[in-house]
């Protein structure tokens, strides 16, 4: 099963992916986290990198298609994966497709999470993620899942940290990009009888919508 989770900044691609990926026994792999991992290496690529998140910008194609192939092919993908974050442009869509083509894989579900802007930016600013790379879990101060203890992870104890680009002017930047570049996957996916649109409002629980999309997988079957 390959599903791959669309849906703006702060939508719940992580959240939920991660849950998803628990529930189907497969790897959860986020473009995000990928690429944060390169800008703690000393490198040009690195700061390039850096910049881009934190400036809110997309990652350049021609860059992101490389690094994300290169990630990709050293899974085991006969089991599936989530793909969260990646592709978020029709150019690395049509890459990716090309790339499952010549692996005899195809996409299954293309998952898009629907929030409100507002809701949106009020969840981001309210973020708070683990500060140990291999546990990342993802906590909120307001909504869903709120840490036990102020600033510390349930999971592993480690400092819960803010991210540099969860503040309101990033954010608003990051979903401008969205609506101009990853949007349109919508229609793309749609065409392809893949899309799977989940509306997540405010009192929409994460249990809620992990529950729905189990029981649209199994009603694929
Ligand atoms: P990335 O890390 O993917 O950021 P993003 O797309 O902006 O998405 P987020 O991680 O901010 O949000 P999310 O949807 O995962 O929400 P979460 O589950 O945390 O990418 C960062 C940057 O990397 C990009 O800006 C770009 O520079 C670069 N990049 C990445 N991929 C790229 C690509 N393919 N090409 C080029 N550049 C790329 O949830 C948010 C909050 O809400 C959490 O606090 C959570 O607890 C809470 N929450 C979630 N769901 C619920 C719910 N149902 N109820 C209550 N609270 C909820
Ligand atoms: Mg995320």
């Amino acid at each position: 099963m390959i599903i791959i989770m669309l849906g703006a900044p702060g939508a719940g691609k992580g959240t939920i992916g991660k849950r998803l990926a628990v529930q189907l026994g497969i790897t959860h792999l986020s473009s995000g986290d990928v690429f944060r991992a390169l800008t703690k290496d000393n490198t040009k690529l690195g700061e390039e990198i850096k910049e881009c998140i934190n400036g809110g910008k997309l990652i350049p194609d021609k860059l992101a298609m490389q690094i994300f192939e290169d990630k990709i092919v050293k899974y085991n993908l006969e089991k599936g994966i989530i793909l969260d974050g990646y592709p978020r442009t029709l150019m690395q869509a049509k890459h990716l497709d090309k790339l499952f083509k010549n692996m005899e894989l195809k996409v299954d579900i293309a998952m898009n999470i629907d929030v409100e802007d507002q809701l949106i930016i009020d969840r981001i600013v309210n973020r708070r993620i683990c500060s140990n790379s291999r546990c990342g879990e993802i906590y909120n101060l307001k909504y869903g899942k709120i840490p036990k203890v102020d600033g510390i992870c349930d999971k592993c104890g480690e400092n819960l940290i803010q991210r540099a680009d969860d503040n309101e002017i990033t954010v608003r930047d990051r979903l401008k990009i969205y609506d101009e570049n990853t949007r349109p996957l919508l229609k793309y996916y749609n065409k392809r009888g893949v899309l799977w649109n989940v509306h997540s409002a405010e009192d929409t629980s994460i249990d809620d919508i992990v529950h729905q999309t189990m029981i649209h997988i199994e009603d694929m079957d």
